[in-house]
Protein backbone atom coordinates (compact mmCIF):
# COMPACT_ATOMS: atom_id res chain seq x y z
CA UNK A 1 0.00 0.00 0.00
CA UNK A 2 1.57 3.22 -1.34
CA UNK A 3 -1.63 5.58 -0.05
CA UNK A 4 -1.09 6.96 3.17
CA UNK A 5 -4.63 7.05 3.19
CA UNK A 6 -4.86 3.40 2.99
CA UNK A 7 -2.71 3.15 6.05
CA UNK A 8 -4.37 5.38 7.82
CA UNK A 9 -7.92 3.46 7.21
CA UNK A 10 -5.97 0.05 8.53
CA UNK A 11 -4.57 1.58 11.87
CA UNK A 12 -7.55 3.28 12.92
CA UNK A 13 -8.19 0.45 15.05
CA UNK A 14 -8.08 0.71 18.90
CA UNK A 15 -5.80 -2.04 18.77
CA UNK A 16 -2.35 -2.17 17.68
CA UNK A 17 -1.62 -4.08 14.88
CA UNK A 18 1.90 -5.29 14.77
CA UNK A 19 2.00 -5.62 18.80
CA UNK A 20 3.55 -3.94 21.25
CA UNK A 21 6.53 -6.50 21.18
CA UNK A 22 10.06 -5.37 18.20
CA UNK A 23 10.32 -7.86 15.78
CA UNK A 24 12.10 -11.02 16.54
CA UNK A 25 15.42 -10.12 14.54
CA UNK A 26 15.69 -6.61 16.14
CA UNK A 27 17.13 -7.67 19.53
CA UNK A 28 19.33 -10.12 18.41
CA UNK A 29 20.82 -7.43 15.91
CA UNK A 30 21.26 -4.67 17.95
CA UNK A 31 23.15 -7.08 20.53
CA UNK A 32 26.58 -5.52 21.26
CA UNK A 33 26.07 -2.15 19.63
CA UNK A 34 26.69 0.64 21.52
CA UNK A 35 23.17 2.99 21.54
CA UNK A 36 23.99 5.95 19.58
CA UNK A 37 21.45 7.97 17.50
CA UNK A 38 18.46 5.55 15.52
CA UNK A 39 16.34 5.75 12.76
CA UNK A 40 13.22 3.96 12.34
CA UNK A 41 12.22 4.38 8.60
CA UNK A 42 8.39 3.47 7.54
CA UNK A 43 7.86 2.79 11.73
CA UNK A 44 4.24 2.28 12.01
CA UNK A 45 2.80 1.66 15.12
CA UNK A 46 6.28 2.30 16.88
CA UNK A 47 7.45 -1.17 18.16
CA UNK A 48 10.82 -1.66 17.04
CA UNK A 49 11.42 2.50 17.87
CA UNK A 50 9.81 2.06 21.59
CA UNK A 51 12.00 -0.95 21.99
CA UNK A 52 15.47 0.96 21.12
CA UNK A 53 14.59 3.53 23.03
CA UNK A 54 13.77 1.98 25.51
CA UNK A 55 17.44 -0.04 25.29
CA UNK A 56 18.65 3.87 25.31
CA UNK A 57 19.33 4.78 22.07
CA UNK A 58 18.10 8.06 20.68
CA UNK A 59 15.27 7.33 18.05
CA UNK A 60 13.83 9.03 15.49
CA UNK A 61 10.62 7.40 13.89
CA UNK A 62 9.56 8.44 10.31
CA UNK A 63 6.08 7.12 8.53
CA UNK A 64 3.59 8.49 6.20
CA UNK A 65 1.12 7.61 8.44
CA UNK A 66 -0.72 10.05 10.84
CA UNK A 67 -2.81 7.95 12.38
CA UNK A 68 -0.08 5.05 12.90
CA UNK A 69 2.36 7.76 14.24
CA UNK A 70 -0.39 9.06 16.81
CA UNK A 71 0.12 5.26 18.05
CA UNK A 72 3.42 4.70 18.27
CA UNK A 73 3.57 8.29 20.73
CA UNK A 74 0.70 6.46 22.67
CA UNK A 75 2.98 3.26 22.88
CA UNK A 76 6.17 5.46 24.12
CA UNK A 77 4.56 6.92 26.43
CA UNK A 78 3.12 3.94 28.06
CA UNK A 79 6.71 2.40 27.57
CA UNK A 80 8.03 6.03 29.31
CA UNK A 81 10.49 6.82 26.67
CA UNK A 82 10.17 9.67 23.96
CA UNK A 83 11.00 9.74 20.86
CA UNK A 84 10.78 12.19 17.90
CA UNK A 85 8.16 11.32 15.55
CA UNK A 86 7.97 13.10 11.70
CA UNK A 87 5.03 12.57 9.52
CA UNK A 88 7.12 11.77 6.12
CA UNK A 89 7.28 9.75 2.64
CA UNK A 90 10.36 7.89 3.33
CA UNK A 91 10.68 7.56 -0.27
CA UNK A 92 11.60 10.99 -0.40
CA UNK A 93 13.30 13.95 2.49
CA UNK A 94 17.14 14.70 2.61
CA UNK A 95 19.15 12.10 4.47
CA UNK A 96 21.50 13.69 6.75
CA UNK A 97 24.03 11.16 7.70
CA UNK A 98 23.83 11.21 11.30
CA UNK A 99 22.33 7.85 12.37
CA UNK A 100 24.60 4.89 13.82
CA UNK A 101 21.58 3.30 13.86
CA UNK A 102 18.72 2.70 10.64
CA UNK A 103 16.41 -0.04 10.37
CA UNK A 104 13.45 -0.39 7.65
CA UNK A 105 10.97 -3.09 8.57
CA UNK A 106 8.09 -4.57 6.73
CA UNK A 107 8.24 -2.01 3.74
CA UNK A 108 6.23 -3.02 1.59
CA UNK A 109 5.91 -0.73 -1.74
CA UNK A 110 6.80 -1.23 -5.21
CA UNK A 111 10.26 -1.47 -6.63
CA UNK A 112 10.95 1.76 -7.57
CA UNK A 113 9.74 3.35 -4.08
CA UNK A 114 11.41 0.38 -2.10
CA UNK A 115 14.99 1.27 -3.95
CA UNK A 116 14.62 4.87 -2.88
CA UNK A 117 13.91 4.05 0.66
CA UNK A 118 16.85 2.06 0.72
CA UNK A 119 18.86 4.39 -0.63
CA UNK A 120 17.51 6.92 1.71
CA UNK A 121 18.23 4.56 4.50
CA UNK A 122 21.91 4.03 3.22
CA UNK A 123 22.61 7.77 2.90
CA UNK A 124 21.19 7.94 6.65
CA UNK A 125 23.99 6.12 8.21
CA UNK A 126 26.73 8.23 9.94
CA UNK A 127 30.37 6.84 9.40
CA UNK A 128 30.34 3.32 11.71
CA UNK A 129 26.58 3.11 11.37
CA UNK A 130 24.45 -0.45 10.85
CA UNK A 131 21.51 -0.90 8.33
CA UNK A 132 18.95 -3.54 9.10
CA UNK A 133 16.35 -4.48 6.41
CA UNK A 134 13.86 -7.20 6.93
CA UNK A 135 10.95 -7.83 4.76
CA UNK A 136 8.86 -10.20 3.58
CA UNK A 137 10.74 -12.25 1.73
CA UNK A 138 8.81 -13.17 -2.42
CA UNK A 139 9.40 -16.54 -1.24
CA UNK A 140 7.12 -16.49 1.45
CA UNK A 141 4.18 -15.89 -1.00
CA UNK A 142 4.12 -19.73 -2.04
CA UNK A 143 6.06 -21.48 0.64
CA UNK A 144 5.61 -19.02 4.36
CA UNK A 145 2.75 -17.61 6.03
CA UNK A 146 1.21 -14.08 6.23
CA UNK A 147 2.76 -10.87 4.51
CA UNK A 148 0.58 -8.94 1.47
CA UNK A 149 -0.09 -11.53 -1.04
CA UNK A 150 1.49 -9.34 -4.19
CA UNK A 151 4.61 -10.09 -5.45
CA UNK A 152 4.98 -6.48 -6.62
CA UNK A 153 6.06 -5.47 -2.70
CA UNK A 154 7.97 -8.29 -1.58
CA UNK A 155 12.02 -8.87 -2.56
CA UNK A 156 14.85 -11.50 -1.79
CA UNK A 157 18.34 -11.06 -1.06
CA UNK A 158 19.60 -9.86 -4.44
CA UNK A 159 17.41 -7.57 -5.05
CA UNK A 160 18.28 -5.92 -1.47
CA UNK A 161 21.93 -6.25 -2.20
CA UNK A 162 21.29 -4.64 -5.63
CA UNK A 163 19.34 -1.84 -4.21
CA UNK A 164 22.27 -1.15 -1.73
CA UNK A 165 24.88 -2.14 -4.27
CA UNK A 166 23.43 1.63 -6.15
CA UNK A 167 22.40 3.21 -3.03
CA UNK A 168 24.73 6.17 -3.54
CA UNK A 169 27.06 4.85 -0.60
CA UNK A 170 30.62 4.33 -1.86
CA UNK A 171 31.23 2.83 1.18
CA UNK A 172 28.82 0.67 2.04
CA UNK A 173 29.82 -2.66 3.20
CA UNK A 174 26.85 -5.46 3.22
CA UNK A 175 27.36 -8.01 5.42
CA UNK A 176 25.00 -10.15 4.29
CA UNK A 177 21.37 -10.50 2.80
CA UNK A 178 19.79 -13.76 3.24
CA UNK A 179 16.40 -15.67 3.78
CA UNK A 180 15.29 -15.99 7.26
CA UNK A 181 12.38 -17.86 8.92
CA UNK A 182 10.06 -16.41 11.57
CA UNK A 183 7.95 -18.32 13.79
CA UNK A 184 4.28 -16.61 14.06
CA UNK A 185 1.10 -18.04 15.61
CA UNK A 186 -1.51 -18.44 13.18
CA UNK A 187 -5.54 -19.99 14.15
CA UNK A 188 -4.24 -23.34 12.91
CA UNK A 189 -1.21 -23.45 15.49
CA UNK A 190 2.40 -22.55 15.02
CA UNK A 191 3.91 -21.85 11.45
CA UNK A 192 6.80 -19.63 9.48
CA UNK A 193 6.98 -16.73 7.53
CA UNK A 194 10.01 -16.18 5.22
CA UNK A 195 11.51 -13.07 5.56
CA UNK A 196 14.97 -11.82 3.96
CA UNK A 197 17.04 -10.20 6.52
CA UNK A 198 20.20 -7.93 5.65
CA UNK A 199 22.94 -6.12 7.39
CA UNK A 200 25.34 -3.41 6.29
CA UNK A 201 27.55 -0.85 7.29
CA UNK A 202 29.62 2.47 6.84
CA UNK A 203 33.14 1.92 8.07
CA UNK A 204 34.07 4.12 10.91
CA UNK A 205 36.39 7.14 9.45
CA UNK A 206 40.04 6.76 11.03
C1 LIG B 1 3.80 -3.40 7.46
S1 LIG B 1 3.98 -1.79 8.22
C2 LIG B 1 5.48 -2.01 9.16
C3 LIG B 1 5.59 -1.06 10.31
C4 LIG B 1 6.84 -1.22 11.17
N1 LIG B 1 8.06 -1.06 10.42
C5 LIG B 1 6.85 -2.53 11.87
O1 LIG B 1 7.65 -3.42 11.51
O2 LIG B 1 6.08 -2.70 12.82
C6 LIG B 1 4.53 -0.79 6.85
C7 LIG B 1 4.61 0.70 7.18
O3 LIG B 1 5.18 1.39 6.08
C8 LIG B 1 4.60 2.68 6.03
N2 LIG B 1 4.88 3.23 4.69
C9 LIG B 1 4.62 2.65 3.49
N3 LIG B 1 5.06 3.43 2.49
C10 LIG B 1 5.63 4.51 3.08
C11 LIG B 1 6.26 5.67 2.57
N4 LIG B 1 6.43 5.87 1.27
N5 LIG B 1 6.72 6.60 3.45
C12 LIG B 1 6.55 6.41 4.80
N6 LIG B 1 5.96 5.33 5.34
C13 LIG B 1 5.50 4.38 4.47
C14 LIG B 1 3.14 2.44 6.34
O4 LIG B 1 2.47 3.59 6.76
C15 LIG B 1 3.27 1.37 7.44
O5 LIG B 1 3.29 1.97 8.70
Amino acid sequence: MSDPRRWDERYSTTDLIWKSEPNQFLPPEVDGLTPGRALDLACGEGRNAVWLASRGWTVTGIDFSQVGLTKAAGLAEANDVTIEWIVEDVTAGEPTGEFDLVIVFYLQVPEPERRAAFSRAARELAPGGTLLIVGHDLLNLTEGVGGPPDAAVLYGPDDVRRDLSEAGVDDLVIERAERVNRSVDTDNGPAVAIDCLARAHRPATA
